[in-house]
């Protein structure tokens, strides 16, 4: 039963008539939801500002104040190729542009994104001041005199060495295609190491995980696809583990590989492969966090989205957990990197051997929400930033001593020539205020931007070393 209490006094928010009340409780709740909305965009600010304040005492670093420098690329289209008048009835040729140039074998300056062996640089024999420039596109030689062949590859620091080791595609075979409509295809030949003290220098440690000769049932038969090789070292195990892109010839094995070794330059026991998380996976890396956990990121889905989830403790499979991230953005060859506590990531849109634009990414979280900030190309033209300088992303090497300096790895493919493929290494920094809003920050932009700096020749700064 109710009992009235008589002495209750009369508020002003006792509802008399019951519409009035809840008129007021409305009008309260939006002062104080736009009270915090108010307090959210003063702290994000203070947030954003503190970030750009710390990316531009990066900037201002003056060891990298050179690689940060806008170089501009001027390439002269070349004239029109003659036609006899009947060719020319039959079919009009289409203008052209500057990647269709790039794409054609026979153009006029294809010297200009494949020069000639005469250009190559050559650590061991060189002259003046060339000592540690890097010419991106340009033939890269090992210690050798050989051409590096480390396509699709990624790099390891080991610690116990003092050495990087950069691990990739060897492609050092004829090109041709499997069907008419299959794209251009080398024959598996294995995973490719090279070591070095000071990321110029390369000494080929020979080929650390074989392809497969005879077996036309196995993983690593010649006849199948092995790419993106990416080796990480496991603190607890004591091991070094590969994971790999493992495919058959018409890509539709779509799995990930696993092999491991107690020394970096191998040879890699070849475990298995599998399709993650029971799903298809195409381009793919792995990236070993701060914490020591390891995740793999790999296209699925049709190479409609992203996926990503952690490594069990011994890095030789997945767990069950999962993320999709970048649902229906149609990207692939990740490459994932880390700065001051948030995660980034370089991809590019899927276009095969050919180029496209590349996407800068962050996140807070590495299983997301992950969020577009756009282009990071800076630097040489329109044409060249709409296709990543005729390149496609591989991996993010951060350097170490130069917080928020990285290298950043890409791949320009020769389709006509696989082996052929050339290394794009650029600078890349995290800072500046990022110029995109994103999807998930009510339009403030949280993070900083990426920005790749084309250049035609340039060095990791004199006084940095590894
Ligand atoms: C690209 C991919 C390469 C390779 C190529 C084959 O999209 O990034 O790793 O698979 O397709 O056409």
């Amino acid at each position: 039963m109710r009992i009235r209490n008589k002495y209750r006094k009369p508020t002003a928010l006792r509802c008399i008539a019951g519409s009035r009340c809840l008129m007021s409780n409305v009008v309260w709740s939006l002062v104080g939801l736009l009270v915090m909305l108010h307090l959210y965009t003063l702290l994000s600010h203070t947030n954003v500002q503190s970030r750009v304040a710390r990316s531009s005492s990066i900037s201002r670093n003056p060891l990298i104040s050179e690689l940060e420098e806008v170089e501009e690329e001027n390439i002269q289209m070349p004239p029109p190729r003659r036609r006899s008048p009947r060719a020319a009835k039959r079919k009009p040729k289409k203008p052209t542009t500057l990647i269709d140039e790039f794409l054609d074998e026979s153009s006029q300056i294809r010297h200009i994104f494949f020069p000639s062996m005469k250009t190559a640089v050559d650590p061991m024999n060189a002259v003046g001041n060339e000592s540690l420039y890097y010419h991106p596109g340009q033939i890269w030689l090992d210690t050798e005199g050989n051409p590096i062949q480390a396509h699709g590859g990624g790099i390891l620091y080991d610690g116990i060495s003092r050495t990087y080791y950069w691990y990739g595609e060897y492609k050092d075979g004829p090109t041709y295609h499997a069907h008419k409509k299959g794209a251009a295809r080398v024959d598996v030949i294995g995973v490719g190491c090279y070591s070095s003290k000071d990321l110029w220098t390369w000494k080929n440690e020979g080929i650390v995980l074989p392809a497969e000769e005879n077996d036309e049932t196995h993983d690593l038969h010649k006849s199948n696809v092995l790419e993106r090789p990416k080796v990480i070292y496991n603190d607890k195990t004591a091991n070094y583990v590969m994971w790999m892109h493992i495919d058959d010839a018409n890509y539709t094995k779509a799995s990930v590989g696993v092999a491991v070794s107690d020394s970096p330059t191998g040879p890699f026991d070849y475990l298995f492969s599998k399709r993650p998380h029971g799903f298809d996976s195409r381009d793919m890396s792995i990236f070993k966090d701060d914490d020591g956990v390891a995740y793999l990121i790999y296209s699925s889905d049709d190479n409609s989205e992203l996926h990503i989830g952690p490594l069990n403790e011994e890095y030789l499979d997945v767990t069950h957990v999962m993320k999709r991230i970048l649902i229906g953005q149609h990207r692939e060859a990740p490459a994932l990197f880390k700065h001051e506590g948030t995660y980034y990531m370089i991809t590019s849109g899927c276009t095969g051997w050919a180029p496209n634009e590349a996407l800068a990414h962050a996140a807070e979280s590495i299983m997301g929400p992950w969020e577009n900030m756009g282009n990071p190309c800076i630097g040489g033209n329109k044409i060249f930033r709409a296709t990543t300088f005729f390149a496609q992303s591989t991996f993010v090497l951060p350097l170490s001593g130069l917080p928020g300096s990285f290298i950043f790895m890409a791949d320009r493919w020769n389709p006509a020539d696989l082996r052929d493929s050339r290394y794009v290494w650029l600078p890349l920094t995290v800072g500046g205020a990022a110029d995109q809003p994103f999807d998930y920050s009510f339009g403030f932009p949280l993070w900083s931007r990426v920005s790749i700096y084309w250049h035609k020749r340039w060095r990791l700064p004199s006084r940095w070393s590894a």
